[in-house]
C-alpha cells in the first residue's frame, strides 16, 4: 500500500463540503441517514464540476504510473457510519474484479482506527492465502488472523491511498462516534484481464481519450490546412 498526495485530489474533496453548505461536514454526516449521504455524494460524483476534476486526477495518475489504463467512470462513494458492522477481509479478485486492478481510496473526511479501512502488507497477505485459502477456507480463522497482521489507514483527507489485489483488506466494526465518507476507484492497465465486469460498460480508458484528442487535431490541422489552399487560391486568382 502506498499514500500519494495529488493536489488534485484536494479540489475534489472540497466539493463535498457543499452537502453541509460549507459548515461542519462531520456533524452533517452524524445528523443524515447513510442513503441520503449516499444519494447527495453521487449527485456530487455526477456534476460536471466533478467529472472534470476527476480527469484531471486521472491524467495525474497515468503521468505517474506511466501506462495507460482502463478506470471507473464515476467513483464508488462509501460511508461507514457509527454502529456499521466490518465488512470481511478480502481481495477484491474473490468479488469478480480482475487479477490486477490497482484501487485508489480517498478519505473526505478524517478518519479514526475504527472507521477507517484496514490493509496487510504484501508478504502477510500472500502468507494468509497460502495458510487458509488454498486448504480448506475457514472464514473466521481467516478473518482472525487478516486481522492481526493488519493496519488502519490513517491517511488525511485528500491523500489518496494505493493497494492491489496482493493486498488484503476490510473493516472493522465501527464503535468510534465518527461518520467516514470516502470515494474509491479502480484502475486496469490496457491488456490485463477485467475478470467478470464488462470493460466498456464500467471503464473508461485513457488511451481512447488519448486518441481522441488527436482525432481532434487532425481535424483541426485538416480543416486549416482546406482553409489555407482556399485562401491562396483566391489570392492568386485574384492576382492573376
Ligand atoms: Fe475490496
Amino acid at each position: 500500500m502506498n499514500i500519494y498526495n495529488f493536489k488534485e485530489t484536494n479540489k475534489l474533496i472540497l466539493l463535498f463540503n457543499s452537502l453541509s453548505n460549507n459548515k461542519s461536514l462531520s456533524k452533517y454526516l452524524l445528523s443524515r441517514s447513510k442513503d441520503k449521504i449516499l444519494s447527495e455524494s453521487y449527485a456530487i460524483i455526477k456534476s460536471p464540476k466533478f467529472i472534470y476534476l476527476y480527469q484531471k486526477l486521472i491524467g495525474r495518475i497515468k503521468k505517474e504510473f506511466k501506462f495507460d489504463f482502463y478506470y471507473q467512470k464515476f467513483p464508488s462513494a462509501r460511508v461507514s457510519q457509527p454502529g456499521d458492522n466490518e465488512n470481511p477481509f478480502h481481495i477484491d479478485l474473490w468479488s469478480g474484479h480482475g487479477q490486477n486492478i490497482i484501487n485508489f481510496w480517498i478519505p473526505i473526511v478524517s478518519l479514526n482506527r475504527y472507521n477507517t479501512l484496514y490493509t496487510v502488507d504484501e508478504i502477510n497477505s500472500k502468507k494468509l492465502i497460502d495458510k487458509h485459502v488454498k486448504n480448506d477456507f475457514d472464514r473466521n480463522k481467516f478473518q482472525k488472523n487478516s486481522f492481526k497482521c493488519a493496519k488502519p489507514v490513517l491517511a488525511k483527507p485528500g491523500e489518496v491511498v494505493v493497494f492491489s489485489n496482493k493486498n488484503i483488506h476490510g473493516t472493522i466494526n465501527n464503535i468510534s462516534k465518527s461518520t467516514r465518507l470516502s470515494f474509491d476507484f479502480r484502475i486496469l492497465k490496457v491488456g490485463d484481464d477485467p475478470g467478470i465486469r464488462d470493460i466498456n460498460k464500467f471503464y473508461e480508458c485513457t488511451k481512447v481519450k488519448l486518441d481522441n484528442k488527436k482525432k481532434k487535431l487532425c481535424t483541426c490541422y485538416a480543416l486549416f490546412k482546406k482553409f489555407c489552399l482556399a485562401y491562396f487560391s483566391c489570392f492568386t486568382k485574384k492576382c492573376n
